[in-house]
């Protein structure tokens, strides 16, 4: 236990973090580099034709998958007339050479491609989905997962990642918070800056690199009712205070392309929105990289009602994108909108300079192939050094919910039956958007369990299929990730999981959601694990036997049934390649659990959205009647339901317990641009060596508009061996007070703020100040 913590806590940070850059790829750039570019292109541009030029803005799919409505069609023959600027969607560094070869061999100005790919957690070897990811909350880990994950895709042909996808997102309903970093705007824009330095390192021309693409841009994760695609109407300013902040970090942090979204923003698809990419992005925000819509985005606005494919192509131009996702709008209309003067010539060599800048930043003017070198494919992907990486990784993004009468870690002795449909089941344990996974590769539970904890007589029943519903179960178990459907009747299944459960000493029980429940256009209006799974829970029960859920999940779910019957719950989200091992070193107390939650659980599809960063309202229950879910009239509250969540934002248990001190302040009166320091002692009350996860919020008492009850502005992962204290700081600055106020101005307001520091979003310690002008 003691060693493991320790290699997961201390030793392996140390190991690659001399290697992980914390600047973006920009700043290594000299000016001699910059004005040798510019001149290269410069040369380049004079030379191209107005069809070459929109060629470049033409990014097809291969078709080896598919997610969207459109494919492209006579990909080859338009590589060679210079009618195609990337690629995406082709797997396999052989294919990619042979294209590439295409491309400057047969084009005429051999311009070569780039090659994306949506390498989204890992690449063949996986990591946690992103939301797993997330609850890590160590933003080294996470910036070496996608470190690791250039390194694998750029051996295998990839140059550019559509990654990270850091749509703030409240809405559990909503499957594609499975791929984000959950609803906290700070938290989620210190993970978009560290997937952006991974990807992108210090220099994208290094052939480990990749080009990042910050997605989707913007307000994706605010679709109303959670389903997919659909309509986003929010204020300004919440979309800058609250959804805005993590594609700025992405954009502060160097990233090289931004992937527009589906949806509308303020009534206009963002596709077509020219304030949100032309002012919000590049003006106010001085990005310089290129845009791409998403997957048939522009051909999509005629669906929106914004005109014909002829029309919404212009429309894009003039909003600024730069590239078109396989929906050949631009290819097949731009030139005629010159002619009518819906666009200019100027527009479309700006947007190819763009692209043709990335590919020279990316080295492929010196070498196209340079990414197509068989032998790293086969040494640098899903080798051993990789896939230790993943299995710690996923270890550290597993969450404890609940741990009854110190049920876990288990001792690695007696019989312990391993059930549920995911129990033995690999495919699945990869996640969503796991396209160049190898999930047939990846370890399951019981193959985890038995490899790695010896002296333990497993026994495994699969009690239940996932779904009583055969057809619903299709729907969640695509793109190879099966679930092995069991034809036995529910009888019979359960039947065998009780005689199963009786012949052990404890229930290790597997179960939540298919890799496929969650991910893109997977929304669902009922977020409890399904009925089968509860059933089979509620069985198990009955025998009296201590059970140890491990759910799987892309999304918060709402589990009080389940917190009800277990002994002990352990959110292990979908862990990657190496799940199964990262269960195992978690059961069995390899590694103390420290993950938090990066989202709010709800009681209830009925609260949603919840989130932790609240307004007050004028009319709030009170906290104690809040926490003692007591109804108040006319108050802010349901007749029918709690106003608290089942588990709060950044929630999470260990195995030992930490004890905080009061709030110790510098001082309480501040003035201009002082420093407070603000710590707590932190104290590892419990037996085992762990890691917590300590978070800092502050609340702006008073201010000209209406503030959250509480934002998370600082957070810090500590070690502490059992027994052991330390002190723990925060140095906080005006900076960190500041908001967009009505008129969208970002600064902070003198007065009285609320200083609080705690284990989760809700269990905090409060210290008051006042901080003038
Ligand atoms: C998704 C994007 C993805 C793209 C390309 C779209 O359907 O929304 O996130 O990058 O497909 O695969």
């Amino acid at each position: 236990m003691k060693k493991l913590s320790i290699i997961a806590g201390l030793i392996l940070a140390p190991l690659f973090s001399a290697q992980l850059v914390h600047q973006p790829v920009q700043s290594f750039r000299t000016e001699a580099y910059t004005s040798k570019k510019k001149a290269f292109v410069d040369q380049l541009i004079a030379k191209m034709t107005l069809d070459e030029k929109i060629g470049q803005l033409n990014l097809p799919s291969s078709g080896d998958f598919t997610t969207g409505q459109a494919q492209s069609s006579d990909i080859g023959k338009k590589i060679e007339q210079g009618l195609v600027g990337g690629l995406f969607n082709i797997k396999g560094v052989g294919k990619i050479r042979d294209v590439q070869k295409v491309a400057v061999e047969k084009s005429r100005l051999k311009i070569p491609m780039i090659f994306g790919m949506d390498v989204i957690h890992g690449y063949e070897t996986t990591f946690p989905i992103p939301l797993g990811l997330s609850a890590s909350w160590d933003m080294d880990l996470i910036q070496r997962s996608a470190q690791i994950a250039a390194q694998e895709a750029s051996a295998d042909g990839i140059n550019w990642t559509f990654s990270p996808m850091v749509d703030v997102s409240r809405e559990p309903r909503w499957g594609r918070v499975s791929e984000g970093s959950g609803e906290d705007p700070y938290l989620g824009s210190q993970i978009a800056k560290a997937m952006v330095y991974g990807y992108q390192g210090k220099d994208l021309s290094l052939k480990n690199t990749i080009l990042a693409c910050v997605k989707h841009f913007a307000l994706y994760g605010a679709p109303e009712g959670g389903r997919d695609y659909n309509t986003v109407d929010m204020s300004h300013i919440r979309m800058f205070n609250e959804y805005f902040p993590p594609y700025k970090a992405a954009v502060d942090a160097g990233v090289g392309s931004v992937m527009a979204s589906f949806n509308e923003v303020d009534g206009i698809p963002a596709t077509g929105n020219k304030w949100l990419m032309d002012d919000v992005l590049r003006k106010q925000w001085g990005f310089n990289g290129f845009i791409v819509t998403d997957y048939t985005g522009i051909n999509e606005m005629i669906q929106h009602g914004m005109g014909d494919l002829q029309q919404v192509s212009a429309l894009a131009m003039n909003a600024g994108i730069d590239m078109d996702m396989v929906g050949e709008g631009f290819l097949t209309t731009l030139k005629k909108s010159i002619s009518e003067g819906k666009v200019t010539e100027q527009q479309i060599t700006t947007a190819a300079r763009r692209i043709l800048e990335a590919k020279y930043d990316l080295g492929l003017f010196d070498d196209p192939y340079r990414y197509t070198d068989e032998k790293r494919s086969k040494t640098e992907v899903f080798n051993k050094a990789n896939r230790e990486e993943a299995r710690n990784i996923a270890a550290q993004s597993m969450v404890l919910l609940k741990n009854d009468k110190q049920i876990l870690p288990l001792k690695a002795s007696g019989t312990v039956a391993v059930i549920g449909p995911l129990a033995n089941n690999n495919e699945n344990m990869t996640g969503t958007w796991s396209v160049a996974s190898r999930t047939k590769d990846a370890v399951s539970i019981m193959t985890g369990l038995k490899e790695t904890v010896k002296g333990v007589n497993f026994i495994y029943a699969k009690g239940s299929n996932v779904f009583y519903d055969a057809k619903m179960e299709e729907k969640a178990t695509m793109f190879g990730k099966v679930s092995n459907r069991d034809s036995r009747s529910k009888e019979a299944l359960l039947k065998e999981a009780v005689e199963t459960a009786k012949k052990a000493d404890v229930v290790v029980l597997a179960m939540g959601e298919t890799a496929e429940l969650s991910g893109e256009s997977s929304s669902r209006a009922n977020i409890e694990i399904p009925q089968a799974q509860k059933d089979l829970l509620a069985e198990l029960k009955k025998t009296g036997k201590p059970i140890v859920m491990v759910l799987f999940t892309g999304r918060p779910l709402v589990l009080n049934d389940e917190n009800k019957q277990a002994d002990a719950i352990v959110n292990a989200w979908f862990a990657g390649s190496e799940a199964g091992y990262a269960i195992a070193d978690v059961l069995y107390g390899k590694v103390n659990p420290s993950g938090k939650l990066p989202m709010t659980f709800p009681r209830s599809v009925g609260q949603v959205p919840i989130y932790y960063n609240a307004k007050n309202t004028g009319r709030p229950l009170s906290d104690d009647k809040s926490d003692k879910c007591e109804f108040e009239k006319f108050r802010s509250n349901y007749i029918d339901e709690c106003n608290t969540p089942l588990f709060p934002f950044g929630y999470g248990l260990s195995y030992t317990s930490f004890g905080y001190s009061d709030v110790q302040l510098s001082k309480t009166q501040l003035s201009g641009n002082d420093q407070l320091t603000a710590s707590i002692t932190l104290t590892n009350n419990g037996k085992y060596d762990g890691n917590e996860v300590v978070q800092l919020y502050i609340r702006d008492m008073v201010g000209s508009v209406t503030r959250p009850v509480k934002e998370l502005k600082g957070f810090q992962k500590v070690f502490l061996k059992a027994g052991e204290s330390k002190k723990v700081s925060f140095t906080i600055t005006p900076e960190d007070l500041k908001f967009y106020n009505s008129e969208l101005k970002y600064d902070w307001e003198a007065g009285e703020f609320d200083i609080m520091i705690g284990t989760n979003s809700h269990d905090v310690k409060h210290a008051k100040i006042n901080w003038n002008k």
